[in-house]
């Protein structure tokens, strides 16, 4: 269970704070200074901060950014602890990075509240980074067995980030979409690799067999704790608009919305990069095919948001792609 870390050179300030805490069930932690408090926040399970400001040495604003900086510890509630009526020093703080404050002396009905609810989301950011490092070293595993996907679904997840911006979709829906990209192709890895790397054009048998990567990844999703959201999207990432893809031959908006976005960026990375069987071609033929299978192949809304964007900018951006961290603000 994450404690809460109580930050405060004053002895008595700190066991006044842990005990109002401790009665309400809350494990805690102690720091007299800045330095330990940094110390505590990457070796120990801290849920949120209790921050005193006046410390010698480090005062509070230094340890906040501090903290704040640090990706090992840059999602951990802060919760600073200033005098009555500071406005200044709430200032300071937030351009410190304080996700929230509390006024000395503490009250015990408002110390409850605001650090329960700083520990949900620590909680959820928690299980969310999870999730999408999860994600990241799965699709890893499979580049790492496939040479010639490197960085692809990373690539394929920040277009369709993109596209998805583009076309006004939420945040949430974003980030689900973030996670189906980075996973669209996972399957691949019950392909064998005679087939998976084989460098001349497949046979038909061996066309079918790789036609299963779709059904063996959301069977892989659906089984994974925190992955099933995204099962759809690796499942139906071969659909095509006119309904002739695979595996369900499903067409038009019965496609998942967010599968159709993978598709077309599925499409368009592969068409740009070299594979064992075609040399990659430039960014404008690739946006030509784009438009050429408009309304058959591909969701015309879907390419026409793709092509909204400054395709080749967004080529170069996303060939710095983003990180999993990243991933939390988008
Ligand atoms: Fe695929």
């Amino acid at each position: 269970m994450s404690k809460v870390l109580i930050v405060d050179d004053d002895r008595v300030n700190r066991e006044l704070l842990a005990a109002l805490l401790e009665e309400i069930g809350e494990p805690t932690a102690v720091a007299h200074d800045g330095p330990s408090c940094l110390a505590q926040c990457r070796e120990d399970d801290i849920g949120v901060v209790l921050l005193d400001i006046m410390m010698p040495g480090m005062d509070g604003y230094e340890v906040c950014r501090t903290l704040k900086e640090d990706p090992a510890t840059s999602l951990l509630p802060v919760i600073m602890v200033t005098a009555h009526g500071d406005r200044e020093a709430r200032v300071r703080g937030i351009q410190a990075g304080a996700d929230d404050f509390l006024t000395k002396p503490v009250d015990s009905g408002e110390l409850l509240p605001r650090v329960r609810s700083a520990l949900r989301t620590h909680h959820l950011i928690d299980q969310t980074y999870t999730v999408y490092a999860l994600a990241a070293s799965l699709s890893s595993a499979l580049e790492a067995r496939d040479a010639y996907t490197h960085q692809h679904a990373n690539r394929v997840a920040n277009y369709a980030s993109r596209t998805a911006e583009a076309m006004g979709i939420s945040r949430r829906d974003r980030q689900e979409l973030y996670l189906g990209g980075l996973l669209h192709d996972i399957g691949k890895v019950g392909i064998p690799d005679a087939i998976l790397r084989k460098p001349g054009p497949l046979s038909l048998e061996e066309y079918q067999v790789i036609q299963t990567h779709p059904a063996i990844g959301a069977h892989i999703c659906d089984t994974t704790r925190g992955l099933g959201s995204v099962s759809r999207i690796v499942l139906c990432h071969h659909e095509r608009w006119d309904g002739a893809g695979y595996p369900n031959h499903l067409a038009g908006l019965d496609i998942p919305r967010l599968a159709r976005i993978v598709a077309v960026t599925d499409a368009f990375d592969a068409m740009t990069t070299d594979r064992p069987y075609h040399r990659g071609i430039s960014v404008g033929a690739a946006c030509e095919e784009l438009k050429r299978c408009r309304g058959t192949q591909f969701d015309p809304e879907v390419v026409d948001a793709f092509l909204s964007a400054d395709v080749y900018d967004m080529a170069r951006e996303v060939a710095d792609a983003l990180h999993v961290r990243d991933v939390l603000r988008l």
